[in-house]
Order: C-alpha cells, then structure tokens, then sequence
C-alpha cells in the first residue's frame, strides 16, 4: 500500500502548486480523484493508487525537485499567471528546468530582489508559513529621510492603516546618497505591501524597495533578472525551520 496524504498536499508533491494554491484548485472543482470532481477539502488519497487530474490531466508526484533564487526586476509579477498578461518571473527561467517551479510568497510588481521558486509545495507551504516566522531583510530606499522615532516605532512594532500592528522589527540607516535614505529592515510576517506600509505609518515614503535574504539565504551578487540554483546548505538551512 502507497503512502495516504491529503489531496492538497499530493497536489503540491506533484509540482503543481503550493499547498494553499491547491486548495484553491480544489475549491474551484477542478480536481478529480478516480474520474469523480472533489470539492471539499478532507479527501486523502493514497500514492501510486489513486489516479489524480487536474482539469482533465493526470498528475504524479514528482521525482525532480528544484529549489532556486531568482533576482526579480521590478516590472514582473511574482504569480505563475497574471490578469492582465504582465511578464512573470517565470518568463526569466528560460528552458534549462523542464520542471513547473512556482514562487515562493509573493514579492510586489514594484519591489525588486530576491524570489525563491521551487516545485515541492512542502517547502513553499512551510517557509510562507506563518508560524515559522521566517525572517527576510529589505533595502528600502525614503524619499526625504527618517526620524530617529520613526525608526524606534518600527523597531517596536507600528499600527497600519488597516489596525494590524506589527511585530519588532530590526531596523537601521545604512546610507544618505541625496535627499535619499536607505534603511536595512527584516521582519518575519508578510501582510500584503507590508514594508511599504510600515514605512508609511511613521510618515516616509518608499521610493525603491530590495528584498535581500530570507532565513539567512542572501540573493548576493546575482544579477538582476538572473537566476541560479540554491546550494544545498541554502536549501538545509530554509527546510529546517
Ligand atoms: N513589503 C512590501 O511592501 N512589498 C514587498 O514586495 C514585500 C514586502
């Protein structure tokens, strides 16, 4: 007998998506499991005996996993498919990976830097987890500067606009190039536009936003829109959460 899973996480084994992604397929009724359409979410499947589709197409686990970095250019969206047809991060992998890899958490159209994509949606699912707490650190460049009691709200956690108060934050200025300052910030949540929003609540506004490492992984010096594949001490260090 197979291993037994949840339908979720087969989908996710499969390269197909994350794990919340799939939850989505499934929501949508486009997933069947032995020719009959799944809606709800507790179906368990067994592995090597079920026979899962996704709009008609059989799915398998699979056997190559991928696990890369990429440097976003702002310009490019960070979902596999955008609604209104804009260039992807997916359209910077050229051909070497015949795998599907789909980004890990999102990064804003606007934002530049350090994306991870991969084809295990246990890896995306745990790093985008909450509850991990997983730390990423960003250069945020204000226009104008930043008050001594900005920086000290930040670190102490700030109310945005929608009543969500963050948690502390590492924070400090790293340079002044003119009229400019560029502030180094790490948090571990990942509310929508969040840096963004932090910096607005304590009256700076963002003009160019970095993202520079997650969990200790740093994006380095690879070069914007290029990507390469994470070493496995990156990879040991993201799955050991
Ligand atoms: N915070 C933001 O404001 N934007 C991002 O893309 C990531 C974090």
């Amino acid at each position: 007998m197979g291993e037994i899973v949840r339908l979720q996480k087969y989908i996710a084994m499969c390269g197909e998506a994350s794990r919340r992604a799939a939850e989505q397929l499934i929501e949508e009724g486009k997933v069947s499991v032995n020719g009959e359409k799944v809606t709800s979410q507790g179906i368990k499947v067994e592995i090597g005996a079920d026979k899962v589709t996704i709009s008609g197409r059989q799915i398998e686990p699979c056997k190559k996993l991928y696990y890369i970095m990429l440097n976003k250019p702002v310009g490019y969206v960070s979902t596999v498919k955008d609604q209104f047809s804009r260039p992807a991060v997916t359209d910077l992998l050229g051909d070497e990976i015949k795998a599907r890899l789909f980004p890990v958490g999102r990064l804003d159209y606007d934002t530049e830097g350090l994306i991870l994509m991969t084809n295990d949606g246990d890896f995306s699912y745990k790093i985008t987890h909450p509850k991990h707490n997983v730390e990423k650190t960003y250069i945020a460049v204000l226009k104008g500067g930043i008050t001594i009691g900005g920086l000290n709200r930040l670190r102490n956690g700030v109310r945005l606009s929608d009543g969500f108060v963050t948690s502390p934050a590492r924070a400090e200025i790293i340079d002044t190039p003119k009229g400019m300052t560029a502030v180094k910030i790490t948090i571990h949540e990942g509310k929508n536009r969040q840096v963004r929003r932090m910096f607005e609540a304590v009256g700076s506004k963002v003009a160019e936003l970095k993202r520079i490492s997650i969990n200790g992984v740093e994006l380095g010096n690879l070069p914007l829109g290029r990507w390469r594949y994470l070493t496995a001490h990156e990879i040991s260090k993201l799955k050991n959460l």
